[in-house]
């Protein structure tokens, strides 16, 4: 069969990767996907969110699935434009409908869903600029430090954790009355602020039936010690060590399965991953965040360590027959290191010559940003560049072989942290 795979980073590299050693793929093609997806897939120069050009291209190249990697254009309803247009209602799509979309769209919609099927995560109250004044006697009542979120998509930057009541007060003001984020921030959720330590879980779903995937950490800083900024994600590992049976099953008795009971019972339907950025505070799992997509990079470590064959999974769970397979996981840990340009996660440059990537036989080579020239160079062509994943019986032997690779690979500026699981 023929599958498109929609996005350029290297979540998509690893989806399209994992497909491609599939027998039943006939044709397998990626938009608009970048230097890597060419070398498994046909690359098409065509933009997530352009439905009109991703409709023409299925068409002409008779595509039966399509896997969605971010959530853009599953915000943007992708999924429903299928559903409502003749031509493309008989296509699968993965990735969920644009009402369930929203439990990534919007962080008020998602508490209010944890809300109602009491999935465990932190006390919250939202506000509008009306209700400016509310919020700020809500900043009274809670101890710092303080968490802002501006509602809607804000490119990953529209959490703010302050410390002070004064500067909370002042960029609530910033966000709900200047517009920080845009319109994304017009509701801004504020809430109790959780201390533990972070730890995504990846679960599919055909609405009905789920299977949950390997557990990652991602590190989200730019610096060593988890300083700095946020990136997109400078790592990752699966799975996450400090995850044992009886926290997994809390995970699961607490907040899996409720929330694919929540989506039945609100008539959200949802084909696709739910990616639940938890929290553990003491021994108890909370949810930070929904997302309906995989996370990047944590897709880098996860889907290698699937062993079934993913064609059939993601038919599994376009036909609703999810509980009809089993799920096969490699027991190895993984890691992935990504190396990123110089000034990243601020401005920086594009079009760098990245060099040694032939030289690592090793590990697996994830494109994030890379694009290839005329006369077949790879530049770099964004701040996450290239994630080395590896295989090992831990997660200390499996970085050690990702740090080992990266050091042969050479752009200039570029930058990786050396520091990944200093905290476990
Ligand atoms: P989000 O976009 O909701 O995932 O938030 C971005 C990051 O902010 C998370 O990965 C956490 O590190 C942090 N964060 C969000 N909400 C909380 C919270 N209630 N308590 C502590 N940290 C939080
Ligand atoms: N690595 C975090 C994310 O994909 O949102």
């Amino acid at each position: 069969m023929n599958i498109l795979v929609l996005g350029s980073g290297g979540r998509e590299h690893a989806i399209a990767h994992k497909i491609s050693q599939s027998p039943k793929v006939d044709k397998l093609i990626v938009a608009p996907g970048n230097a890597g997806t060419s070398n498994i897939a046909t690359n098409k120069d065509i933009g997530v969110n352009n439905f009109q050009g991703i409709k023409e291209l299925v068409l002409t190249e008779n595509v039966e699935l399509v896997v969605v990697g971010p959530e853009d254009p599953l915000v943007n309803g992708i999924h429903d434009f299928f559903l409502d247009d003749p031509e493309l209602r008989n296509v699968s799509v993965i990735g969920p409908q644009k009402a369930a979309a929203t439990l990534e769209g919007s962080k008020e919609f998602a508490k209010e869903f944890m809300q109602r099927h009491q999935i465990p995560t932190a006390t919250y109250q939202s506000f509008i600029a009306d209700n400016l004044d509310e919020g700020y006697t809500f900043l009274e009542t809670l101890e710092p430090p303080y968490v802002l979120k501006a509602d809607g998509l804000a490119a990953g930057k529209g959490v703010l954790i302050l410390h002070d009541l004064q500067e909370a007060k002042k960029e609530l003001k910033s966000m709900l009355v200047d517009s920080k984020f845009g319109d994304a921030s017009a509701t801004v959720v504020i809430e109790e602020f959780l201390d533990g330590i972070e730890l995504s879980c990846f679960v599919l779903t055909d609405g009905t039936n789920y299977k949950i995937l390997p557990t990652a950490k991602d590190y989200k800083r730019i610096g060593e010690g988890d300083t700095g900024l946020n990136t997109g994600g400078m790592g990752a590992i699966s799975p996450v060590p400090f995850v044992d049976e009886s926290f997994m099953q809390k995970i699961e008795q607490r907040i899996v399965n409720p929330t694919v009971e929540g989506l039945k019972k609100d008539n959200l339907p949802y084909v696709g991953f739910i990616f639940i950025g938890l929290i553990k505070v003491g021994d108890n799992p909370k949810v930070i965040e929904y997302n309906v997509r995989m996370g990047d990079p944590e897709t880098e470590v996860v889907m290698p360590r699937i062993k079934s064959d993913l064609v059939d999974v993601l038919l599994a769970m376009a036909q609703g027959n999810l509980n009809k397979i089993e799920l096969e996981i490699d027991d190895r840990a993984a890691t992935t290191v990504m190396a990123v340009s110089g000034g990243y996660p601020e401005a920086y440059q594009k079009g760098k010559e990245i060099s040694g990537i032939d030289e690592i036989k090793d590990s697996l080579v994830f494109h994030a940003g890379t694009k290839q020239d005329e006369n077949g160079k790879v530049l770099t062509n964004g701040g996450r560049v290239i994630a080395i994943t590896s295989f090992g019986n831990d997660y200390k032997e499996a970085l050690k072989k990702s740090y080992q690779n990266i050091e042969k690979l050479r752009f200039d500026g570029m930058y990786y942290r050396k520091d990944l699981g200093f905290d476990l």
